[in-house]
């Protein structure tokens, strides 16, 4: 089983969009997903309720009841699990961090971004867990050049040490339309260029998944 956490010490950075996004592609009726919402806001939750289908299936709890939770999805045969955390918890962020396989750190490419992923850096280094920076709410490209801001906040990442996913989640409308009726781009818009880029992304965090899973 493989264990994804959302997190950032930045509120509004993409944690739910992302887990959601990414819950959808790894489900299949073979290969069950897990949505875990440990966020008292439940955004999650809300998404979930708006949903037609049943899966994947989302479970709310509280963070010291993950490792419990995640026991229990392992003898249901459940092979992906997502868990959204909220920011301002440190507790909680590292109780996710702890049970995961990889910690994806969503962010806007803005400078307070950048100074939250500092910090939640700090936290998955002291929990030797394998990061993953997602650049989400980027400014589309020109053609295939990403814009300026974009490359900036790809240098603050390599200065703080680590490289971020090479692909960006560009700012689009369609986001905010798809999760307000329950779905995931790709659901709502299967040929939108949001939906190719979590496609994408999904590929970038399996193959991160199973690296770290080789060491
Ligand atoms: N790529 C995007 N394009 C357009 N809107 C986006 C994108 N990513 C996120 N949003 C919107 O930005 C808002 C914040 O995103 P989201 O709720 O996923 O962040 P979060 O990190 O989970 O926030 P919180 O810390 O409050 O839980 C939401 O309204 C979401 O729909
Ligand atoms: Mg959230």
């Amino acid at each position: 089983m493989n264990v994804v956490a959302f997190t950032s010490r930045k509120g509004g950075s993409g944690k739910s969009t992302l887990a959601a996004h990414l819950s959808v592609y790894a489900d299949t009726p073979d290969v069950p997903a897990l949505l875990i919402d440990t966020d008292p806001q439940g955004s999650l939750a809300f998404w979930h309720e708006l949903r037609q289908a049943e899966t994947p299936v989302l479970v709310q709890c509280e963070a010291r009841e993950l490792e419990d939770v995640i026991a229990a999805a392992k003898r249901d045969g459940v092979q992906w699990v997502f868990i959204d955390t909220p920011p301002h918890n440190t507790q909680d962020i590292a109780a996710a961090m702890r049970v995961a396989d990889l910690a994806v750190i969503p962010l806007r490419p803005a400078v307070f971004d950048i100074a939250a992923v500092a910090k939640t850096l700090e936290m998955s280094r002291a929990l030797n867990k394998p990061e993953l920076p997602v650049i989400n709410s980027a400014p589309p490209k020109r053609g295939t050049f990403e814009i300026g801001v974009v490359t900036e906040a790809r240098q603050a990442l390599s200065d703080l040490e680590v490289t971020p996913w090479q692909g960006q989640i560009t700012q689009r409308a369609g986001f905010a339309h798809a999760l307000a009726s329950g779905q995931a781009v790709h659901e709502f818009e299967p040929e939108s260029p949001a939906a190719k880029e979590v496609q994408e992304l999904w590929q970038a965090v399996r193959r991160a998944v199973e690296k770290g899973n080789k060491k």
